[in-house]
């Protein structure tokens, strides 16, 4: 069986063939039919919108590869500072190079004091931490000079291990400023998950707890990546137009921000909450079925089988809850997923546990607010957004993204005088 395509616009009797690579085939035979010709793809459904290396998901087989190495290993056997490595370079570091770029993110950690006291500080005491952390990433590139020359590698490599080091200080720094405790400075001699968790909690004696550590750091490589999800398209569409990494990052954390995307975990823990006890599980999923809302935490559009991610993420909880004692709403989480898994309105939609489902139960129990949750999720995903955005400028085939419409507007009028109206 040849592995093309034969398009016949019937209009004309014009016929194109074409190959199809990996179930793929390029737009321009249609263009070769027809210039004026588009396709009509809301939210891209069928549109692959780059070549990409970094990441390798199989929806239908729950398969989750980072630069083909698979994420239940990298969640078994790596760290998060690696992963980020691997993400941006293509290839896991030797000694020499982990510990460079160890050493390199390390320090850089802090940021300038103005950040905290003329930016960080001017936020209503009862900011989101999303939106500040939003703005914050966006502010952090006007520090630095070369942030705009996209085009030096150097400068590049400044903008990665900046964001990488320093958003985990920015988003502490939110939190501290939303329940008014005063900020921890970064410490150097803590792994990145550790520091993290130390900018976060330290008040008098706080000692990092070595399996909240581990949780932290596997939470991190989960959320690192994700191909071409709505953020990460996001940074490329903004990259595309050459604006600064800074500038990119804190669109693709908007688009995060979205209860829809990065956003779910902070609505499964309410969903949650309001469904209340195990008693009331199947009377919501009824609604559901109704119509009455959606079952946070299930569905994606690319895994029509169970995330991955999840799986793991289950597996960490409760390894956390050994620490922290169970979270109340794990066994409303249990029998959720339990009765969905068996209805066919779940079943036939192919509805199953995502990577938000259980994380928002973890980030509960270690203590952190609901609002911290979507910012949990951006500070590992900067390094896959920074790689994609890096893919993005050095691939000869991009440009800068524009897509076309499908205008169903009116026909010319003529304007009328508003007095006439
Ligand atoms: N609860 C109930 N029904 C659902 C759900 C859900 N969570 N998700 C999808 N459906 C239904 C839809 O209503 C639709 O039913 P229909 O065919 O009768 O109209 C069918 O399943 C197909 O759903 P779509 O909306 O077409 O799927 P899409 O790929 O557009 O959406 C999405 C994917 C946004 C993730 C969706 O499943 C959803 O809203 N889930 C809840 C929010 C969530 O958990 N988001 C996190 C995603 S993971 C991430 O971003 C990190």
């Amino acid at each position: 069986m040849p592995d093309t395509i034969t398009i016949t616009d019937d209009r004309t009797g014009k016929t194109v063939t074409v190959p199809i690579t990996d179930g793929v085939f390029s737009s321009a035979a249609i263009r070769e039919l027809d210039p004026n010709l588009y396709f009509y793809d809301p939210a891209y459904l069928s549109t692959a919108s780059c070549r990409s290396e970094i990441t390798y998901l199989d929806g239908d087989n729950g398969v989750l590869r980072y630069r083909g190495y698979p994420i239940e290993q990298l969640a078994e056997k790596s760290t998060y500072l690696e992963v980020a490595y691997l993400l941006r370079h293509g290839d896991l570091p030797t000694p020499a190079q982990f510990e460079t770029w160890r050493n390199e993110i390390t320090h850089h950690t802090f940021i300038h004091e103005n950040m905290r006291k003329r930016f960080v500080d001017g936020f209503h005491y009862d900011a989101h931490p999303m939106g500040m952390f939003v703005s914050s990433v966006a502010a952090l590139g006007t520090f630095y000079d070369d942030a705009k020359n996209i085009k030096d590698p150097q400068s590049r490599h400044n903008s990665f291990i900046r964001l990488i080091a320093k958003t985990p200080t920015l988003a502490a720094m939110c939190y501290r400023f939303s329940v008014g405790l005063p900020f921890n400075y970064p410490d150097n001699d803590l792994s990145y998950p550790a520091n993290f968790l130390n900018m976060m909690w330290k008040v008098g004696d706080y000692e990092v707890d070595p399996v909240l550590e581990r949780a932290m750091d596997i939470l991190f490589i989960l959320h690192a990546d994700h191909e071409q999800n709505c953020g990460t398209t996001a940074m490329r569409v903004v990259g595309s137009s050459e604006a600064d990494p800074y500038s990119s990052a804190a669109a693709a954390a908007s688009a995060l921000y979205g209860p829809l995307h990065g956003g779910a975990n902070e609505a499964v823990v309410r969903m949650l909450t309001d469904i209340g006890s195990i008693d009331n599980v199947a009377e919501f999923v009824e609604s559901v079925k109704r119509g009455e809302g959606k079952l946070m935490g299930f569905g994606h559009r690319v895994y029509k089988n169970y995330d991955p991610r999840a799986a793991i993420i289950k597996k960490s909880a409760y390894d956390v809850f050994e620490v922290t004692g169970k979270n109340p709403l794990l066994d409303i989480a249990l029998k959720l997923e339990e009765t969905a898994l068996k209805d066919p309105y779940f079943v036939d939609r192919r509805l199953y546990p995502n990577v938000d489902f259980y994380s928002g139960l973890i980030y509960q129990a270690m203590n952190f607010p609901v609002e911290m949750f979507t910012v949990l999720f951006a500070i590992p995903r900067i390094s896959g957004w920074l790689a994609h955005w890096e893919e993005l400028l050095l691939d000869k085939e991009q440009k800068i993204s524009r897509p076309r419409q499908w205008y169903t507007g009116p026909g010319e009028r003529d304007y009328v005088d508003l007095s006439a109206r």
